[in-house]
């Protein structure tokens, strides 16, 4: 039987997510939100393009979570996304009471389900995603760490003018201005980043990673961005049903690795039909741990207040 993974939120994101997966002909699809007609439109006009792709998946949308039962993948992407000048952090309240209602209503319908949550602030939404829906650690997953390597990647391989496919990055911490992009760890073609490039450069691409998001905000000036992010979601969609034991930055539930206890923070995980199956604790320097620490009190900070 074909797998099934439900996407909540039809807005760029999601409605992204949804055309993406139906294109790799993995699973089934179900889009729920809560505008009328929206995701039933959307589903409608993605199901047309199969035909067209060659492909075999069936895609509805609606706005209830009965026909999401038994998904083997809940990807939530329902929220506000930020406008210029909004940090993902002032998002905190709104998108809370989505991520609440959404993940109980989602996780009575596939009580089995490994859960990507998408929705900013992504940290703090991982940490509401995983009490509300009671699920083991393994099975809430935060997508962020795909994407600011990809940003990263993007920008070392525009300055090198080689392949971004062989440029390899390792960005750690929360998805935020703190976020750590590893310059230690990044290599183009197993070649140390800092042999090909000069400090300075090196920082500006850093700088550039960090509000990635931000750049792309105040272009678009109503909205988000989302191709990029529908592609890391999807990749991790992928990693799991194929049961790929890919090694990718995510947010995961910490206990004790890195010395970081009970928050939600990007690290490298191995993502296989398990959901997450190993936490890499990788050996930083005092500096960088140090880095790490900061990011991870920017997360602390924000799950304190919603800690009522
Ligand atoms: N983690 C990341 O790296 C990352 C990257 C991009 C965007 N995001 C976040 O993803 C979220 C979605 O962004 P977007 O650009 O798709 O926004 P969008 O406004 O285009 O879409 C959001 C959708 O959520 C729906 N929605 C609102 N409340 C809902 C509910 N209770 N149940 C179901 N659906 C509901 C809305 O109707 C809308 O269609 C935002 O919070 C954004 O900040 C995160």
């Amino acid at each position: 039987m074909r797998k099934k993974v439900t996407v909540v939120g039809a807005g760029n994101v999601g409605a992204s997510c949804a055309v993406r997966l139906a294109g790799t002909g993995l699973a089934d699809i179900v889009v729920v939100d809560i505008l009328e007609g929206i995701p039933q439109g959307k589903g409608l006009d993605i199901l047309q393009s199969c035909p067209v792709e060659g492909i075999d998946v069936r895609v509805t949308g609606g706005n209830d979570y009965a026909p999401t039962a038994n998904s083997d993948i809940v990807v939530f992407t329902a929220g506000f996304p930020r406008k210029p000048g909004m940090s993902r952090d002032d998002l905190l309240w709104a998108n809370y009471d989505i991520v609440k209602s959404g993940v109980e209503q989602a996780v009575r319908h596939s009580p089995n389900a490994i859960l990507i949550v998408v929705t900013n602030p992504l940290d703090a939404m991982c940490h509401v995603a995983y009490h509300t829906s009671g699920f083991p650690k393994h099975r809430v997953i935060g997508m962020a760490g795909i994407l600011d390597t990809a940003r990263f990647r993007t920008f070392v391989a525009q300055a090198l003018d080689v392949s971004a496919a062989d440029v390899v990055a390792f960005v750690l911490g929360g998805h935020g201005d703190t976020m750590v992009p590893l310059v230690r760890y990044s290599s183009v073609g197993g070649i140390p980043l800092a042999d090909l490039m000069d400090a300075e450069t090196i920082q500006q691409i850093v700088k550039r990673t960090r509000e990635g998001g931000a750049e792309i905000v105040r272009y678009l000036k109503s909205g988000s961005a989302y191709y990029a992010p529908s592609a890391a979601a999807v990749e991790m969609v992928d990693a799991i049903l194929r049961d790929r034991k890919r090694v990718l930055p995510c947010s995961a539930l910490l206990e004790g690795e890195y010395g970081i206890q009970g928050l939600f923070v990007g690290v490298p995980v191995k993502l296989g039909a398990g959901g997450i199956e190993k936490i890499y604790d990788a050996k930083l320097t005092p500096e960088e741990l140090a880095a790490l620490h900061k990011s991870a009190a920017a997360v602390k900070e924000l799950v304190d207040v919603i800690r009522v």
